[in-house]
Parts: C-alpha cells; sequence; structure tokens
C-alpha cells in the first residue's frame, strides 16, 4: 500500500436524520434511514483506528449528530483516545442537558450553524418555525459553559445583503470564529442554485463589507470566508486536496473523501464495517483515484498550481461536466470554463422558489414560497 500521511480529520456523520430542511443540504440526494445506522461499538472502533492512524480530530456530523443519544458517549471515547472534538450542529435540539453531558464527556469545540441574522428569514430556509430563536438560546448555553464556539453562516443571494447583521449577530452571541461559506452547488444544492447563486455585484459589494469587518474585529473575532466558486477565477483547493487531509464516515458506515463524493456515479466507496480505516485511507481505488496528481489530464497536468489547488473539486467537475477528471470549470484555463454561464446567467433574473426535501426524499414545494427580499440587479 502506498505510503501517504494520515487525515488530519475525519467527519463522523452519525445520522442523516435532521429537524431541518435547508435546501442547501450537503447531504446526498438518498438519504440513509436510521435503521442502517451504525452502532455505538463501532463507531468506537472507528474513533480508536482514527486515533491509532495519527488523526488529530473528529467532527461529530450530520444530519443532526444530536439525534444520536449517544454522541456523549461516542464524544467521551473520542476525548479519552486523545481526539480534538467538534460537535457541528444546528443547535435545536441543544438543551441545557445535552450541553452539560457534552462537557462532562470532554467536548471540545461547537460550530452552531445558521441560516440569517434575521429570524423569519432563518426559519423560512431551515423549514422550521423558532428555529433561529432556539439556536441563538443554544449559542448562549455553549458561552455559558465557557466552550469555544464557532457559528457558521451560509450565504446566498436571498441573504447576502444582510451581511452586516450576520456578523453583528456572531459578536453578540460571543462566538470566537465565524465562517462564512457560500452555498456550494453539488448534491440537493444543485436543484436550489438558481435561487440561490448571487450576482457578481452583491459578492462584491459582501465580500468589502466582510473585509472590513476582519479588520475591524481583529483579536475579537475569527472571520473565514469562503467565496462562491461559480465567481472565482481559480478553484479551491477542495477539502485540501482528494483523500489528503479528511475522511467522512456516512451514518452506514461508507467512507469518503469528501462529503459529496457519492454524486460521481463511478465510485464505490468501502465500509467501515468491514474495512479498517488505515486499509481504506491508503489502499482503497476510490480514495486512490483522485489523489496526487498521476491522475490529471491537461491543462492541469502541466499547470504550476497542480499542487496547490489539485485541479479544484473532482465533485464540481462532475456536477458541471459529466466527467470527474476534468480540470475544475471554474478555472479559467479549464476547457469546460463555459460551464459556468448557464448559472451567471440565472443569478441575474428572478429566483424562482426554493424546493425543499423530507427525509424519505419526497420533495415539498411550499406553497408561499416567494422569494425573500431579492433584487437583481
Ligand atoms: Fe488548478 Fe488545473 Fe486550473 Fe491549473 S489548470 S489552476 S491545476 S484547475
Ligand atoms: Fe468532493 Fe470537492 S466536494 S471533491
Amino acid at each position: 500500500m502506498p505510503e501517504v500521511d494520515p487525515p488530519l480529520a475525519i467527519v463522523a456523520e452519525l445520522t442523516h436524520r435532521c429537524p431541518l430542511q435547508c435546501p442547501y443540504c450537503s447531504n446526498p440526494l438518498e438519504l440513509e434511514p436510521g435503521r442502517d445506522e451504525l452502532d455505538t461499538d463501532t463507531w468506537r472502533r472507528v474513533l480508536d483506528q482514527a486515533a491509532g492512524m495519527g488523526v488529530l480530530q473528529v467532527q461529530f456530523s450530520g444530519g443532526e449528530p444530536l439525534v444520536r443519544r449517544d454522541l456523549e458517549d461516542l464524544v467521551g471515547h473520542a476525548a479519552r483516545a486523545g481526539l480534538y472534538t467538534t460537535l457541528i450542529t444546528s443547535g435545536v435540539t441543544l438543551s441545557d442537558t445535552r450541553v452539560d453531558a457534552l462537557v462532562e464527556a470532554g467536548i471540545d469545540h461547537v460550530l452552531i450553524s445558521f441560516q440569517d441574522a434575521n429570524a423569519d428569514a432563518g426559519d423560512y430556509v431551515a423549514g422550521y418555525d423558532g428555529a433561529h430563536r432556539i439556536k441563538c438560546e443554544a449559542a448562549a448555553r455553549v458561552r455559558d459553559r465557557g466552550l469555544p464556539l464557532t457559528i457558521n453562516a451560509v450565504m446566498h443571494r436571498q441573504n447576502l445583503a444582510r451581511m452586516p447583521e450576520v456578523i453583528a449577530q456572531a459578536v453578540e452571541l460571543g462566538a470566537g470564529r465565524l465562517e462564512i461559506a457560500h452555498v456550494q452547488y453539488y448534491g440537493w444544492a444543485m436543484a436550489n442554485r438558481d435561487a440561490l447563486l448571487p450576482t457578481r455585484e452583491q459578492l462584491d459589494e459582501a465580500t468589502a463589507i466582510v473585509e472590513a469587518a476582519r479588520e475591524r474585529l481583529r483579536g475579537q473575532l475569527v472571520v473565514d470566508y469562503v467565496m462562491p466558486d461559480y465567481h472565482a477565477m481559480l478553484p479551491r483547493a477542495c477539502m485540501g486536496g482528494w483523500a489528503r487531509r479528511f475522511l467522512s464516515v456516512t451514518p452506514s458506515g461508507k467512507a469518503l473523501p469528501c462529503q459529496a463524493a457519492e454524486t460521481i456515479p463511478s465510485l464505490s466507496f468501502p465500509s467501515v464495517r468491514t474495512t479498517s480505516l488505515d486499509a481504506i485511507w491508503r489502499g482503497s481505488e476510490a480514495f486512490n483515484r483522485y489523489r496526487g496528481t498521476g491522475w490529471m489530464m491537461e491543462p492541469c497536468r502541466s499547470c504550476d498550481r497542480r499542487e496547490i489547488d489539485w485541479g479544484g473539486c473532482r465533485c464540481q467537475a462532475f456536477a458541471l461536466t459529466g466527467n470527474p477528471r476534468v480540470a475544475d470549470p471554474v478555472c479559467h484555463l479549464a476547457p469546460d470554463h463555459g460551464a459556468l454561464e448557464p448559472a451567471l446567467r440565472a443569478a441575474r433574473a428572478v429566483p424562482p422558489p426554493l424546493v425543499y426535501r423530507r427525509l424519505g426524499g419526497t420533495i415539498v414545494v411550499p406553497e408561499d414560497a416567494a422569494p425573500l427580499s431579492v433584487t437583481p440587479s
């Protein structure tokens, strides 16, 4: 098996069950049902294997990981194994009892996702009445216990105008870090791309606000900002490069190099039920397929940036061209760069209603799904 560095972090997607219904959900189109989820013992074994490989961090994610009653057990197990533990949660079920139990178990850090700074708009996007208020209460509980808090704000054309409020909200909630992430378009978010992709003008305005806030809040709030790929000229090193830093385990135990990897139908993924994490990481075909630079075609193969961005995002290359091996079309050098045009044109038109889903795959388009305060420029 090839010698490769161990992953920096594993993402333990404990469940796809979730009380919210965000129309940009990063979980796959076909959610894994609760009956297929790994049991506590299997997750414990996976955590031990991760620590044994030299992994430093585990991110407990979902769906909503608090749906699992054994979350505190798993956090405690990971902490005893020496892993830095982060809970990634919507916060809507983060009660006082659960926060206390998590602190007792040894949780290191909590990240709460927010859909907006405006309560009505946030509830609308989450598909959950009262979600915004409950999230604010959950954030206060986390801070009361002295835990480091990160706020994750997912931005798109329907909330970008409220960037100043989103930043002010993170300060008010006592977060040490604010992750501002634009929606990435694969999986379910692709169905809502025309409703969510901002125009270049909207983006430039929001970016200026973020840059000013970074200066103003230096020493108080760290602001991470991920630009929407479609407006960039060069791609991101998605996941730090395929199978270089992260390994994700789905609720049923499939090991993936990124959370969207299952959108690429030519790949099949090994299970942690039958194969060790180390064997999967170093030896599996799916992890090795796009690792490094050997798989690249031109223009990536001879490009100076090939070990900087690793050719961009494989899932995005597939979503936009049907071929996961080509240069990410975001790149201005990519032969498929024109594949972004229809989306950029749609961003200037009136947005269509959001398309929602529920566990089990039913698509729900609410009758009152009028777009929020959007003024196409
Ligand atoms: Fe990155 Fe490939 Fe574009 Fe070079 S050609 S910048 S490696 S995507
Ligand atoms: Fe899969 Fe980028 S999301 S490689």
